[in-house]
């Protein structure tokens, strides 16, 4: 095997083992509370996230058999950031990070639904201490 391409193998697992999730997903019970007491300003990105969202990333975004936890260290902002939502709900996702497959595109939801979503999810993981 060419070293460059062994140096790129090395290179992806060397970076999936340092994104690989040590952990399940946050506590359910938890979740839904903090979820119960999202602010009137979130609302909107909140039934956005139920109906276009949840089947995969769980109710509260705890995850699910279908797609993970986006209330997960993986996905604070400084790992992905607010455009990761945009291009994932835009174009899918390739599997990287999980077992689960990947995300296919969300049709239906434009960039302003995106946007509420993203900033209810980031909401959610503050009051859930991932910042
Ligand atoms: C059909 C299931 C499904 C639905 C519906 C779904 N996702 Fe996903 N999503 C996934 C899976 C599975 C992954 C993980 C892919 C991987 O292994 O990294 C993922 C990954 C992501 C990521 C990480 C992207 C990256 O760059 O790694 C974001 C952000 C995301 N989803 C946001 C959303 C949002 C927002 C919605 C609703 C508008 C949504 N997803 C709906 C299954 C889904």
């Amino acid at each position: 095997m060419p070293l460059p391409r062994l140096g790129a193998i090395l290179a992806l697992v060397i970076g999936t083992a340092a994104c690989a999730p040590t952990a399940d997903g946050p506590d359910p019970a938890v979740l839904a509370a903090v979820a119960a007491r999202a602010p009137a300003d979130h609302q909107e990105g909140k039934e956005s996230y139920a109906i276009y969202c949840a089947t995969c990333h769980g109710e509260n975004g705890g995850g699910s058999e279908s797609g993970p936890p986006l209330i997960h260290r993986v996905y604070r902002p400084a790992h992905h950031a607010d455009a990761a939502f945009l291009i994932a709900v835009k174009n899918g996702v390739r599997a990287h990070h999980w077992r689960f497959g990947n995300m296919p595109p969300v049709p239906g939801v434009d960039v302003a639904a995106t946007g509420r979503i993203v900033a209810y999810v980031r909401w959610l993981q503050v009051e859930n201490g991932i910042e």
